[in-house]
């Protein structure tokens, strides 16, 4: 249920960023694996309802196809002549009785809080989201007269006097929508840089007695854009740390908050612990007291209260049971369901397969395609041969068997309960229940044999 539109968000996306050196248009190139438009869209929904307009430019389409969404409008701008002519290409797609926010597609990581702060400040005129920098160069200048907001000056056209001023235009802005169509009608190209200036608006706002407020972010980086790879790695660990920061604060404890990524959300109960260069995607739950050894990958993961997960293990769209040890080296695929006090050690590999309580798979396996029930044991070097080349076979392993060593459960099969398999067993038929079942050729020992001796060299 979409609730009803309280604004129009126009979001400025059509810029090149020749900086990137990147055959990806830039918007596309991800923070914590989501792109950074997605990041600005996602702002624009927390704000509740907003009726949005992208405005792309060429090579465009990609970022269309990629963030399709019915919640979006797109506008093409082409050629691109300013940030005030990008605006003018949502013009047609703007209700006049909400107001008008201007967001960047390459500015990530705006506060959902700040764009209130701004939304109230201007009340029914117009605001401006600014901040304070030690170095304002290349920034549209705040110019103020006895504190009131009277324009903005692009720094190719500011005076000396004016580059001197430190507070700057984030870009970021609101406006009453009929009247921004109106001054975006009145727009000069008549600049430093041949462009529609949007910032000329301003001027024009006091002009006409509309009273233009200004809003200030919390941090500074909420108005950082990404022009480089350089500015879009810096703004990734700013990102990451602002994530590392609140899961401390939850009660979370990292080893090093400078070596965490969370790609989507994590989620952790009271004194989880989770060591270095650990990335986790997508969305993971981890229980209480869980800890998560270095070097760890958690992708679409629930996990247990008490698990231990140990160094180097991949673990993928598997649901994991409390008071688990998992690794180091285990690798868990989609659809695996561990429950609780599972063993899973190292080189061993789980695909959808469920496994019961108690049960220990500690080396070298492949489990793919079987329900493992309670206590079962399953040896080193154990394959299920859940495939014939063509289709894919259940395996069935009942409480408290045991699989000895080096087996291979030719699916389907089923090991009846309390059944014992011989090391070595290569199994096509059912093992029943509580026997020991084996296939092994016999031993034999070879009487009178002698080894091979070198012939002597001919000369
Ligand atoms: C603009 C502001 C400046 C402010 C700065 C903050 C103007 C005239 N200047 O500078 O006051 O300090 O942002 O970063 O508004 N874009 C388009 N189409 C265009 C031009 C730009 O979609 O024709 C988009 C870009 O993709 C980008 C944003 O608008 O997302 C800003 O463009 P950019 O060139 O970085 O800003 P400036 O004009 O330098
Ligand atoms: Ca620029």
């Amino acid at each position: 249920m979409q609730s009803e539109a309280r604004m129009n968000v126009v979001i400025l996306a059509a810029g090149q960023g020749k900086r990137m050196q990147s055959d990806l248009p830039k918007v596309l190139h991800p923070i914590a694996g989501k792109a950074l438009l997605a990041h600005v869209l996602d702002t624009a929904r927390a704000l509740g309802g907003s009726r949005m307009v992208v405005v792309y430019g060429h090579g465009g389409e990609v970022v269309r196809e990629r963030l399709a969404s019915d919640d979006i409008v797109w506008a093409k701008q082409d050629p691109q002549l300013g940030t005030g002519h990008a605006v003018m290409q949502a013009v047609p797609h703007l209700d006049d009785a909400m107001p008008t926010l201007i967001l960047y597609g390459d500015v990530p990581l705006t506060r959902v809080l700040t764009l209130k702060k701004l939304i109230a400040a201007a009340g029914r005129g117009m605001a401006v989201l600014t901040v304070d920098l030690a170095d304002p160069t290349g920034y549209g200048r705040i110019v103020r007269d006895n504190g009131a907001l009277r324009r903005i000056v692009e720094h190719k056209d500011a005076s000396a006097e004016e580059r001197a001023i430190r507070e700057v235009n984030t870009g970021i802005l609101i406006a009453p929508t009929a009247k921004l169509k109106a001054w975006l009608g009145g727009l000069s190209n008549n600049n430093a840089q041949k462009e529609y200036y949007l910032t000329d608006v301003i001027a024009m706002a006091v002009a006409e007695g509309v009273t233009v407020a200004s809003a200030q972010p919390a941090d500074e980086w909420e108005t950082l854009g990404v022009n480089s790879r350089a500015q879009l790695a810096e703004l990734e660990r700013i990102h990451q740390r602002n994530i590392a920061n609140v899961l401390l604060e939850a009660g979370v404890s990292l080893a090093d908050p400078a070596r965490i990524d969370v790609r989507g959300s994590l989620v952790c109960g009271r004194d989880t612990a989770i060591d270095v260069n650990c990335v986790f995607e997508g969305e993971v739950v981890l229980g209480s007291r869980v800890t998560v050894a270095a070097n760890c990958v958690l992708r679409n993961v629930r996990v247990g209260d008490d698990t231990r997960i140990e160094p180097f293990c991949h673990i993928d769209g598997a649901e994991v049971g409390r008071d688990n040890r998992i690794g180091p080296w285990a690798r868990l695929r989609p659809g695996t369901k561990l429950a609780d006090h599972v063993h899973i050690g190292n080189f061993v590999e789980v695909k959808a397969s469920d496994i019961g309580e108690g049960s220990k798979a500690n080396h070298l396996a492949y489990i793919g395609d079987t329900s493992i029930g309670k206590n079962v044991n399953v040896g080193a070097g154990t394959i299920t041969c859940n495939y014939d080349g063509v289709n894919k076979h259940r395996t069935v392993i009942e409480d408290d068997a045991f699989i000895g060593s080096d087996t291979q459960l030719v699916a389907p099969v089923r090991v009846g309960r309390g059944a014992t398999l011989g090391a070595g067993t290569t199994l096509t038929k059912d093992a029943p229940e509580g026997k020991l079942t084996i296939s092994r050729a016999k031993q034999i020992t070879i009487e009178n044999w002698s080894r091979p001796v070198k012939k002597p060299k001919s000369k």
